[in-house]
């Protein structure tokens, strides 16, 4: 790798899921070996990056915010730093972030990390605005050592994007469609961590399940989790996420004699209304998902179950809330990560009205974070 002796300092800010933070930390890498320093004090950075989330329009108001506190920032002490924005929120918004945002020097979409050392040379050469949004190409760019934020625990992307366009996701759009990483290359990283000792990691992917999917060499999730299981020094693995369409039987033997594999599965239920899972082009009814709970807890007694939760879809009545409700209390998870609906432009459901006036809203979400809080605690008692 081409070192530059540069002794600049970046800041990172992270919104969103785990998938975002791990592209920081290997976004860090890169910048690492140009030579730049990691700096959690923004008054001192160079550059500012934030890497961010459009799942929700809450996460994207966060970042308008953000930026607008960068530019007090920079007028007060730090004129020449450069600030970019990259991530979800870059790739859908590409040039429109620099009418809304004219503090921000280059936005960087998901497919084009690997060239933020390069685009940051160019902003301060060229003082120019630098826009990167093409998709051309899905690239897998590991973190360093060093730039891992974790030192006993990994995160390993094994595929990117998503094929599966719910209706109300805008993240086939954003981070475009499902790419598995070649075997080789995440075997290979697998062992390097476990050289370096690490015990745990967890396999990333938007919908892992589909793991292997335009891969030349025939191999599925499965396969996969075996391979890695025989890696010497790995004690722990998990994988996030998990599609209840997708959970093959052939994945829960894996899961069941596989004795390394976490006893933690997140396969997001989203609501307990068939009409609504239609809506949302989810792929199962509620039967369909109990039938895989009652598999898996057959087979793994001790297996915990985590979920995420939408509620005021669309079309959502009181009668539809009520079965998801009850879904949830009947299921009791381990964990529950429960959502408004928030409408995406240019998602299938962003041609719905969203009819589920907000304060309605509100009080379904509080009524099942309410349930979700006594599950929890019953099932941590
Ligand atoms: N509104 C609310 N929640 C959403 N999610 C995805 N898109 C939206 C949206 N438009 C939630 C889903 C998903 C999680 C990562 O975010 O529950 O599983
Ligand atoms: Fe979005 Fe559905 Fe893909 Fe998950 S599976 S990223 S909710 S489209």
């Amino acid at each position: 790798m081409n070192k530059e002796v540069t002794s600049k300092k970046v800041f990172i800010r992270t919104l969103g899921c785990q998938m975002n933070k791990h592209d920081s930390e290997a976004v860090l890498g890169l910048l690492m070996n140009h030579g730049y320093e990691l700096t959690k004090n923004r008054d001192e950075a160079d550059v500012f990056l934030v890497n961010t989330c459009s799942v929700r329009k809450h996460a994207e108001d966060k970042v308008y915010s953000m930026l607008g506190e960068l530019r007090k920032l920079k007028k007060k002490n730090k004129h020449d730093s450069v600030v970019g924005v990259i991530g979800c929120m870059a790739q859908k918004d590409k040039k429109e972030i620099f009418k809304r945002a004219p503090n921000v020097d280059f936005v960087c979409g998901t497919h084009n990390s690997h060239k933020i050392p390069e685009i940051i040379k160019s902003v301060i050469e060229q003082k120019a605005k630098i826009e990167f949004t093409d998709m051309d190409k899905q690239v897998f760019i590991s973190p360093t050592l060093s730039s891992r934020e974790n030192k006993s625990s990994a995160w390993i992307s094994i595929m990117k994007g998503c094929d599966n366009f719910c209706s109300y996701c805008i993240v086939p759009y954003v981070r475009g469609r499902e790419v598995s990483r070649p075997l080789e290359n995440i075997i290979q990283e697998v062992e390097e961590l476990a050289y370096a000792g690490y015990k745990e990691i967890t396999l990333l992917g938007q919908n892992v399940n589909s793991y292997g999917k335009g891969l030349s060499k025939k191999i599925d999730f499965s396969d996969l989790l075996e391979l890695v299981h025989k890696i010497k020094g790995i004690e722990q693995i998990q994988f996030v996420t998990s599609h209840p369409k997708d959970i093959s039987l052939k994945l829960i033997d894996a899961v069941v004699n596989l004795e390394k594999v976490s006893r933690y599965l997140h396969f997001p239920l989203q609501s307990g209304s068939d009409k609504i899972l239609r809506l949302m082009n989810r792929g199962y009814t509620l039967s369909h998902y109990i039938e895989i709970v009652n598999r898996l807890r057959e087979r793994i007694p001790e297996i915990r179950l985590g979920t995420d939760i939408i509620v005021g879809f669309p079309g959502e009545e009181e009668e539809d809330f009520e079965q998801t409700y009850q879904a949830m209390k009947k299921i009791e998870f381990a964990q529950a990560y429960m959502f408004k609906y928030s409408p995406r432009e240019g998602t299938a459901a962003f041609k719905l009205k969203d009819d589920v006036p907000q304060k309605i809203k509100k009080d379904r979400l509080d009524k099942i974070i309410k349930l979700q809080r006594f599950v929890s605690n019953k099932k941590r008692a």
